[in-house]
């Protein structure tokens, strides 16, 4: 088969079914469909697709990895005890990564890396936003070793955050911050 040939694009209402599929398939969390439809029409949320274009005619434009975030105002996020704020300049932000999935054919190429790169290249543009931060579950390794190498800082464990089949699990909150935060 052919060398795959990752393109980066926004999420669109074309995506909604793969999306889901995907979601489905890798996590262990239920999301609602009013998640999906959030993004796939871009209300209050950012988002980006990988897609493979080597791939044959139907699928090279086929949803193979993504990632999802919104806003949150800095001063009513949890994290607020760790920004300096300069009111100053207006209301200052934050982004919080919703999910990150790649799908398991396509791991190990680097695609997680590039969407939440793209997602901190995204942010960091943004004038008064402070950060990009985000929840894992404390199992996920390969996923907590990306947020360290792209150096994501683990400032907090939340007992028992999340609760999947009637069993506790902790979390990991990890940040990105810019410039001084
Ligand atoms: N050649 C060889 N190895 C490579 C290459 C390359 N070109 N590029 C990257 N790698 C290695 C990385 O160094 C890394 O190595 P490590 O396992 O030693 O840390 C490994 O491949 C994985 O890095 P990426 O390729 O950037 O990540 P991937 O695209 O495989 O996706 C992810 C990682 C998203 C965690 C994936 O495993 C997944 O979808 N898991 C299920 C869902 C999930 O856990 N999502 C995150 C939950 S947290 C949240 O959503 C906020």
């Amino acid at each position: 088969s052919c060398r795959p040939s990752i393109y980066y694009r926004p999420i669109n209402p074309n995506d909604l079914d793969r999306l889901e599929r995907i979601h489905r398939d890798i996590f262990p969390i239920k999301y609602e469909s009013e998640f999906f439809q959030s993004v796939v029409n871009g209300v209050g949320i950012v988002s980006w697709a990988a897609v493979d274009r080597s791939r044959p005619d139907g699928y090279s434009d086929e949803l193979i990895g993504f990632v999802t975030a919104k806003f949150v105002l800095a001063k009513e996020s949890e994290i607020d005890d760790l920004i300096g704020y300069d009111s100053s300049q207006g209301e200052e932000t934050l982004v919080y990564i919703l999910t990150l999935g790649v799908v398991e054919t396509y791991r190990n190429h680097g695609i997680a890396m590039s969407l939440i790169s793209g997602v901190i290249r995204y942010a960091s543009g943004l004038s008064l936003c402070r950060g990009v931060y985000l929840h894992v579950i404390a199992y996920n390794n390969p996923a907590i070793r990306l947020y360290n190498r792209l150096m994501f800082r683990c400032v907090r464990r939340l007992n028992g955050f999340y609760l999947i089949k009637r069993q506790h699990f902790d979390a990991f909150l990890f940040v990105y911050f810019f410039n001084g935060s």
